[in-house]
């Protein structure tokens, strides 16, 4: 354990939670394939565990973005860094995030994919933290909703660090 996180969320929680979103998701698309596309970086430990434990057919896909322009209420200010290798129209998409924080990345992720026309469109987080929201998000699968601390481990990170913690932790200032 490193001093200056305390745990929120244990590994054996992480795991039990991410089982039951996979049990969830295979329920909703059954007899159907779903593409699960990750959110970089954060979501590659998430979406990689939940792939593995989704029963049916999935494919995979990844998206960069990052936010400038902090203070504005538009949703125009995301940059793609990498986008799609593979055309989702007319499939079951699954946005696979890490954490939705004031909603600005996904409002704006939401409306571009959505223009691709795929056949179904859901939201998948691991964590929420609806206190500081400022976009209005329909999330399909939640994770953990939790306080607003900031957070790190299993996937999300603090300058590039603590991403390959296991657990999820409050890093303290
Ligand atoms: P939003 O666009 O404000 O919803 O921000 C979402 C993004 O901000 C996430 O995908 C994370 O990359 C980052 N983020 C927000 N809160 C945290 C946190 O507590 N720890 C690490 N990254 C965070
Ligand atoms: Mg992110």
């Amino acid at each position: 354990m490193k001093e200056n996180i305390s745990i929120l969320i244990p590994e054996d929680k992480i795991q039990k939670r991410v089982l039951e979103i996979a049990e969830q998701i295979s329920n909703d698309f059954e007899g159907e394939d779903i593409t699960l596309i990750c959110i970089l970086k954060g979501a590659v430990m998430f979406m990689v565990d939940l792939a593995r434990k989704i029963n049916q057919n999935v494919e995979i896909d990844f998206m960069d973005v990052s936010s400038y322009g902090e203070r504005t209420e538009s949703s125009g200010n995301i940059k793609i860094n990498k986008d799609l290798q593979n055309p989702i129209e007319g499939k079951n998409i699954i946005i696979v995030e890490d954490i939705i924080d004031s909603g600005r990345t996904l409002n704006y992720l939401y409306r571009y994919l959505k223009d691709k026309k795929p056949a179904s469109l859901k939201i998948c987080t691991l964590l929420d933290k609806p206190e500081r929201r400022v976009f209005d998000i329909k999330v399909d699968y939640t994770g953990f909703t939790i306080p607003d601390e900031f957070i790190v481990g299993y996937g999300l990170d603090y300058a590039e660090k603590y991403r390959n913690l296991p657990y999820i932790g409050i890093l303290k200032q």
